[in-house]
């Protein structure tokens, strides 16, 4: 089974992706970037399409609701040459993936994200637009319907399967529900059944047990979003069995994995911020301590949890400014 990082935005930055890919996730999404943003000349939307070396594939996903807008980010995207050495002239993305499915108030009121699914004709639209401007995979992540009593999962298939996909992502998830409850497995089965392209399941996946649920309805992909936050090692833990789970009786090991994320966190983080200040010298990218002390908390928060002093640590980790304080904090942590 492959599993994947799903897009996170706010997390799945270049910097996260590559931990994960180091920790055995076969393939991560950028953060959602704005078609509009890009048609528009943002320049700042352009620096959640940057990558760091070693990162594995990394697909780049898109929201938006115009398909013209969507057809230009398209071709941008696919434009992007990769940053090995090794493969100077390689797309930089491996797909090109629309979002249609993001519940967030300020996607949806530019009638985007989840509030595509109410509209499978503008979907096809969309993608139909992509399709004709990329010459990489193209892909739909979205839910099943924007309630229970509203399913239009299969109209969404036929839109992705007629507008040339490569795939689909279901998050098994009702718009309704957000991000938590109950995930409709008997659908993504069925969903399954009737594709003629992979089908990647999401949703509520965060230990073995419910890996092996979301397998046994036959997709192809599992892809991890919330889990992986806290655990991003939980790619190496699924993949191989003969690992021992991320239980809370693992002191030990949790406290080492957590060191090393930390560790690593911190080192991509600083050349992710690097490289955004040398490429993009007009955008007052955020100082190398407004960036750590920025990108650093919302991860290390989690990181951290279910230790002994995780309220101490989380309290201290609120008050840091610099990076120097953040070295000071990791040093201590690694000797307590
Ligand atoms: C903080 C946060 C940010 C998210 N950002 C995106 C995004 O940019 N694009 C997207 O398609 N889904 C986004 N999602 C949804 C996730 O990709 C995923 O579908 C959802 O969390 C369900 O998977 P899980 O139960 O494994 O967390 C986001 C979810 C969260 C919690």
């Amino acid at each position: 089974m492959k599993y994947v990082l799903a897009p996170l935005a706010g997390f799945t930055n270049a910097a996260f992706r590559r931990l994960c890919a180091r920790r055995g996730a076969a393939l991560s999404y950028t953060e959602m970037v704005s078609a509009a943003g890009l048609a528009h000349g943002s320049s700042p939307t352009r620096h959640l399409m940057e990558t760091l070396p070693g990162e594995g594939p990394v697909v780049c996903q898109l929201f938006g609701s115009r398909p013209d807008e969507l057809a230009f980010a398209a071709r941008e995207a696919t434009m992007l040459r990769s940053i090995s050495e090794d493969a100077p002239d390689a797309p930089r993305f491996c797909a090109i993936d629309l979002n249609a499915g993001c519940p967030m108030p300020k996607i949806v009121k530019e009638c985007a994200g989840a509030a595509l699914v109410r509209d499978p004709q503008l979907v096809y639209d969309c993608l139909k637009a992509m399709k004709a401007e990329t010459s990489l995979p193209l892909t739909l992540k979205t839910r099943p319907g924007p309630r229970p009593d509203k399913i239009v999962l299969f109209e969404l298939l036929d839109a992705a399967e007629s507008a040339g996909c490569a795939g689909m992502t279901l998050h098994a998830r009702f718009t309704s529900q957000m991000h938590s409850g109950e995930t409709h497995l008997d659908l993504l089965a069925e969903l399954v059944q009737r594709s003629r392209i992979p089908i990647t399941g999401n949703g509520g996946v965060y230990n073995r047990v419910t890996a092996e649920h979301m397998a046994a309805t036959g997709v192809e992909a599992i892809m991890i979003g919330r889990a992986a936050m806290a655990n991003p090692w939980i790619f190496a833990d699924l993949a191989d069995p003969t690992r021992p789970e991320d239980a809370a009786d693992a002191d030990d090991r949790r406290r080492r994995l957590q060191n090393e994320v930390f560790r690593e966190h911190l080192e991509s983080a600083l050349e992710l911020q690097a490289r955004l200040a040398r490429l993009y010298p007009e955008d007052h990218v955020p100082s190398v301590d407004d960036f750590v002390a920025y990108t650093l908390h919302t991860h290390l928060f989690r990181y951290f949890n279910r230790r002994a002093n995780a309220a101490g640590f989380r309290k201290r980790l609120g008050e840091i400014r610099t990076l120097a304080e953040v070295r000071a904090l990791m040093a201590e942590e690694m000797t307590s």
